[in-house]
C-alpha cells in the first residue's frame, strides 16, 4: 500500500463525459407529420430500437373519433393542451397519464388536444371486425417523419434491416 490505493470509487477521478448527441432538441423547428389517423399529427423526438417504441409529440384535432387500438407496451405521457380521455377517466393540460401494456381503448378528444408521450412497445389498431389493421412502430413513425423532412436529428438511428 503507497496510500494511494484504496477503494477504487475513492480514488477515480471523475470525467465529464459528453454524450455523442446534443441533449436537446426544440420540437417547434420541426414540422407536424401527418400520423396514421386522420385528423393526428406527431413530431417523432426519439425511437427505441429494442421496444420499437417511440417518444412523441401527439396533435390530435377537435372532435376525432378514433378507432380501438391496443398497446403492446405501456405509455406515459403529459397532456400539454386540451384534454383527452375514455369515458369518465380524462385528463386536462398537466395531467400526466399513463396507459398499461394490453391496454385496448378507444380514447376521444372534443376539444383537442397536444401531449408529450413515450410509448414502451408497437401500438396495434383494429378493425371494425377485431382484426389487426395496422401496427405502429418505431420503424413506421421513423420512416413517416423521414418523409416529411422532421427526422434529421435521428438519422443514426436509421440503419434498420431493409
Ligand atoms: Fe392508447
Amino acid at each position: 500500500m503507497d496510500g494511494n490505493s484504496g477503494p477504487v470509487v475513492g480514488h477515480t477521478k471523475l470525467e465529464i463525459l459528453k454524450q455523442h448527441r446534443p441533449a436537446f432538441l426544440d420540437p417547434s423547428k420541426l414540422p407536424w407529420t401527418p400520423w396514421v389517423m386522420e385528423g393526428t399529427n406527431f413530431k417523432l423526438l426519439n425511437i427505441d430500437k429494442k421496444t420499437g417504441g417511440f417518444t412523441i409529440l401527439l396533435k390530435v384535432d377537435p372532435g376525432l373519433d378514433t378507432p380501438v387500438h391496443g398497446h403492446l407496451g405501456g405509455v406515459e405521457g403529459i397532456v400539454l393542451k386540451g384534454e383527452f380521455g375514455y369515458d369518465d377517466d380524462r385528463g386536462g393540460e398537466g395531467c400526466y397519464f399513463y396507459e398499461d401494456a394490453a391496454t385496448r381503448h378507444k380514447p376521444d378528444s372534443p376539444s383537442g388536444t397536444i401531449m408529450f408521450a413515450t410509448v414502451y412497445g408497437p401500438i396495434v389498431g383494429y378493425d371494425d371486425e377485431g382484426g389487426v389493421a395496422g401496427i405502429v412502430d418505431a420503424r413506421l413513425m421513423y420512416d413517416l417523419a423521414a418523409a416529411n423532412g422532421a427526422a434529421d436529428h435521428l438519422a443514426h438511428l436509421a440503419d434498420f434491416p431493409s
